[in-house]
């Protein structure tokens, strides 16, 4: 183990980082080098942008941007980037984003866009009192903020409400002022913050100037932040077709199809070890959008986890009805997006996401983005009651696996169309990989070369 520590290290230029790290760490080794350099930008202006994202760059991290075409949203066709490494997540909103193109698409409508944050703190007095006292001095948390509100006002946004909460019921002499917002375009998180934070101080100011006792002056202001929880910015997004549309494999028998499929949705309603998996499955299409839009996948991903668990319980994301012949199935979440501010107008691919989309408002993201979750899922739960999950998984992971192998293109084709008919397994891949080769095990070839 090294316990190798170091000063001042976000001072060094990028050159210094590397050097220090790979003789700390990696016995001088010059292939680290030659690797972490080989992943930057030839253009150092783009590469400059993206050093100066976060602290201590030493380079950039590949993933993976895709595209998912026919994607028909409120009657208008999307091909939608998807920044994700997981193999079969673009293959699978492609290809239900078809299914569904075919059957009048997805619905999708914002309910709202509020967004939350609080200023929590401890207080020592009577409640009642300081609920009368702070509709008092109400106002001047707004008025005393014009001038961090004007640009978003101006866009039809800003401060909504402001109230003085009391939470002793979860701990004792703890308070909130809980203030909500509208952000338009922007995911409004700076704006959010700033706020809160002039909000604790003009409290703090009023209450000494108060003609309140010294002991209910006394204040502990504890943080104010956002509350990346955020029920009310919500969006609903459905698809639905007869039951006999459901067919598109001849296979399957459709009345027995929606019938499992209900059972699954129910399953992921009643049992949280299942909901997890799949809702897991959604944000893997929801996160692909977030993060090739430049959004907070971290911020929108807990959300939507506590919103699944609002009842008590957690539970999918998804609904689902089978009734009078007809199959409807339907996603409601929170999501917390911006289309303005942040990477959005930094990130040259995030721009492009943008473009590709016809730079959507963000109630227009929330829509794409309800889609495709709703679309991944649909494609999970279908697989799971019919095929299985690998079938489609190990197809897509096959070009993993020979890539490991560092099989070359002909040995590629021809494995590609052995496996064609069959279920693809790491050892079956393996053995038709040492077979075309004509060796006897994987040992006899350095994976490394
Ligand atoms: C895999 O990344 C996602 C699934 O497990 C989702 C699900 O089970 O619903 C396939």
């Amino acid at each position: 183990m090294n316990n190798t520590t170091v000063k001042g290290f976000s001072k060094l230029s990028k050159e210094g980082k590397i050097e220090w790290i790979v003789n700390k760490y990696l016995g001088g080794d010059d292939k680290s080098v030659g690797l972490l350099k080989s992943y930057w930008h030839e253009d150092e202006s783009v590469q400059k942008i993206h050093d100066e994202f976060i602290e201590n760059t030493i380079t950039n991290f590949y993933l993976p941007f895709g595209v998912a075409p026919n994607f028909l949203i409120n009657g208008r066709i999307y091909c939608i980037p998807m920044a994700i490494e997981e193999s079969s997540v673009v293959a699978a909103a492609a290809k239900n984003a078809s299914f569904w193109m075919n059957r009048g698409g997805f619905k999708s409508e914002v309910i709202s866009t509020t967004k939350i944050g609080h200023v929590h703190f401890a207080w020592y007095g009577d409640f009642e009192k300081l609920k009368v006292f702070f509709e008092s001095i109400k106002h001047k948390f707004i008025e005393e903020t014009q001038n961090l509100t004007t640009n978003m006002r101006s866009r039809g946004g800003g401060i909504l409400d402001i109230q003085i909460l009391n939470k002793t019921h979860l701990e004792p002499n703890y308070y909130q002022i809980q203030a909500k917002f509208e952000t338009c375009e922007a995911m409004g998180a700076n704006f959010i913050n700033s706020l809160l934070e002039e909000f604790s101080k003009i409290f703090e100011r009023e209450l000494n100037e108060s003609n309140f006792s010294k002991e209910e002056k006394k204040l502990v202001i504890l943080m104010c932040i956002l509350s990346n929880y955020t029920p009310e910015c919500l969006v609903r997004c459905e698809v639905s077709c007869s039951i006999e549309e459901l067919a598109d494999d001849p296979s399957i028998d459709v009345n027995v199809f929606a019938k499992k499929f209900e059972q699954a949705i129910h399953v992921a309603n009643i049992e949280p070890y299942r909901a997890t998996t799949h809702n897991k499955g959604i944000f893997n299409g929801i996160d692909a959008v977030i993060i090739a839009t430049g959004n907070d996948f971290r911020a929108v991903e807990a959300c939507g986890h506590t919103y699944a668990a609002k009842d008590g319980q957690y539970k999918s994301l998804t609904n689902v009805e089978v009734k009078d012949g007809q199959f409807k199935f339907w996603i409601e979440v929170p999501i917390a997006v911006g289309t303005v501010c942040g990477l959005t107008s930094l990130h040259p691919m995030v721009k492009f996401a943008h473009q590709l989309l016809g730079n959507p408002k963000a109630t227009d993201l929330m829509k794409i983005i309800a889609a495709v979750g709703l679309a991944q899922n649909f494609g999970a739960v279908r697989s799971l009651v019919t095929t299985g999950i690998q079938k489609g998984h190990m197809k897509m992971h096959l070009l993993n696996i020979l890539n490991q192998l560092g099989a070359n293109e002909q040995e590629r084709e021809k494995i590609k169309f052995h496996f064609s008919d069959k279920v693809v397994s790491h050892k079956g891949v393996v053995d038709q990989f040492c077979k075309l080769r004509g060796i006897k095990n994987i040992s006899e070839i350095n994976l490394n070369s």
